[in-house]
């Protein structure tokens, strides 16, 4: 049952209020929980952008945008009529003082309203948007603000953007997202681990051999190619939900919920980290970029020509690494990432694989002993998969069989999962940081990638190349299969 209007009544600006990320989640989930009646009666919501466009125009857009990124069934004139009384427009180019005026004078018509800055812009414009918040005396002690990620794009840039907004901000009112963790199977995990005693006592090197952690998509980088070109995706993917994605699954047990509890027991994971130097680089990483290639029997092209305007790049659309965690718990327990754009199938899921059994009892026709893994699927059909052992029925000898025993949250609860910003935003709107990266995380996540990129440098690491539609570069199988492991996507999806 959706909460009532739990929230104080607030404004909320969007920086970049016309763009993909406004268009494609945010105005649709915001229209999503308004249906839900979470978002309040005096709510005012307030895209900010460049365009001159009229109020009209600009409501005709988000119409579109909300039939072309909602289930059709989710639209109804009556509730989108009431959403569009919540929005509004205002005509804004960041750098001009001048131009900050109607904005001023719009949230100053509310002084008691909790004011909600979320920066869907570019990272290098949030240091100017937060000098002009306290430039015109917007931030007061009820504002809260809203970075994307990624929060710069290395440890000094990440730095100097913290500081700035610090100035500004209290560490509490800075939500930093990063929307794995707004995701449902993500903040399941937690629940999984610490709702079960069953996995505890097993949950650590010795019975646990290795885990694998395997974000891979369909699309490649789209519209986006530019952005994508000065990233890559060590920083767009592995710097923050893979690393997120690891702290979750090898955090250490917090005594509570409480929010700073479990970001502290993240970061002494990340503290843990073993630095990949520049003379491993080669051993422990892969990176790839995908070529012109055939996808769901449609060809597709390269990387290169998605750019459309660059003839040649060094940017890896795909990575895979071999991490270790220096701590007691995960001591000689290894996790292997993997993500990558244009590869096989969506797949988003981490697989705990337990080391096989001390000692066999069966003879040697019995077939093969096969390890225990437990597979978490964050994507598609959510859910979890054990595989067990088991005698194969039939009276002709014993013969072992690995069976999944698999459980769909899907089947089991039936319900819509909500998008992640859903979650988020409601979040923010009611003043809960659990779901957001502190400083602290987001600034070692850095300084681990930022040695790694070092390495590559200096080491002369080029991007190999894979054909769209596979499963990335031969190397990512070699990387694994040099400590006679095999990827689980791999024996799956193949
Ligand atoms: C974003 C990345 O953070 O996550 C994109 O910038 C990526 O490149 C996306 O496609 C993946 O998110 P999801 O929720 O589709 O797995």
């Amino acid at each position: 049952m959706s909460e009532k209007f739990l929230n104080k009544p607030f404004d909320m600006v969007i920086f970049g209020g016309t763009g993909d990320l406004a268009r494609r989640k945010l105005l649709p989930s915001l229209y999503r929980r308004d249906y839900h009646t979470q978002i309040c009666n005096d709510a005012r919501i307030v895209c900010v952008a460049r365009q001159d466009i009229s109020r009209g125009e600009f409501l005709s857009l988000v119409r579109e945008s909300l039939l072309q990124f909602i289930k059709e069934s989710e639209f109804g004139e009556p509730d989108w009529k009431q959403f569009s009384q919540c929005l509004h427009y205002i005509k804004l180019d960041i750098v001009i003082a001048e131009d900050w005026k109607s904005l001023t004078h719009f949230l100053n018509q509310q002084p008691d309203h909790v004011r909600i800055f979320y920066l869907a812009t570019l990272p290098d414009l949030y240091s100017t948007v937060v000098s002009m918040l306290s430039g015109n005396a917007l931030i007061n002690d009820n504002s809260r603000i809203v970075l994307e990620k990624p929060v710069g794009s290395d440890l000094p840039s990440a730095e100097a953007i913290n500081a700035d907004i610090a100035e500004a901000f209290q560490e509490e009112q800075i939500f930093r997202t990063d929307h794995y963790l707004g995701k449902e199977t993500v903040q399941n995990l937690t629940a999984l681990r610490f709702g079960n005693s069953l996995f505890e006592p097993l949950w650590r090197n010795g019975t646990i051999d290795h885990v694998q952690i395997t974000v891979a998509e369909e699309i490649g980088v789209g519209t986006r190619g530019q952005f994508y070109e000065d990233i890559g995706a060590l920083r767009d993917m592995v710097q923050n939900h893979m690393l997120q994605l690891l702290c979750l699954i090898a955090m250490e047990p917090p005594s509570t919920f409480d929010n700073n509890q479990i970001r502290t027991e993240k970061l002494k994971v990340l503290q843990a980290l073993r630095p990949i130097t520049k003379t491993e680089v080669k051993e422990k990483t892969v990176r790839g970029q995908y070529r012109a290639g055939t996808m769901n029997g449609k060809p597709v092209q390269g990387y290169i020509d998605d750019l459309a305007e660059t003839r040649s790049s060094n940017t890896e659309t795909f990575v895979a690494l071999k991490v270790q965690i220096d701590n007691w718990r995960w001591s000689n327990t290894p996790f292997y990432l993997c993500t990558g754009k244009r590869l096989a199938a969506k797949v988003s899921e981490i697989v705990i694989q337990f080391s096989p059994v001390a000692h066999s009892i069966f003879p040697d026709d019995a077939g093969e002993l096969k390890a225990n893994n437990l597979v978490i699927r964050l994507e598609p059909d959510e859910g979890i998969m054990l595989s067990l052992m088991s005698k194969q029925p039939g009276p002709a000898g014993f013969k072992l069989r690995s069976i999944p025993l698999n459980l769909s949250f899907n089947q089991v609860y039936q319900e819509r999962y909500p998008d992640a910003y859903e979650r988020l935003l409601i979040d923010v709107i009611r003043g809960e940081p659990a779901l957001f990266v502190r400083r602290d995380e987001v600034e070692l996540a850095w300084q681990w990638i930022d040695e790694l990129i070092r390495g590559w440098a200096t080491a002369g690491m080029d991007v190999k190349g894979y054909v769209a539609g596979s499963w990335g570069p031969a190397d990512a199988a070699v990387l694994i299969a040099r400590d006679h492991r095999t990827w689980h996507y791999a024996l799956d999806y193949q």
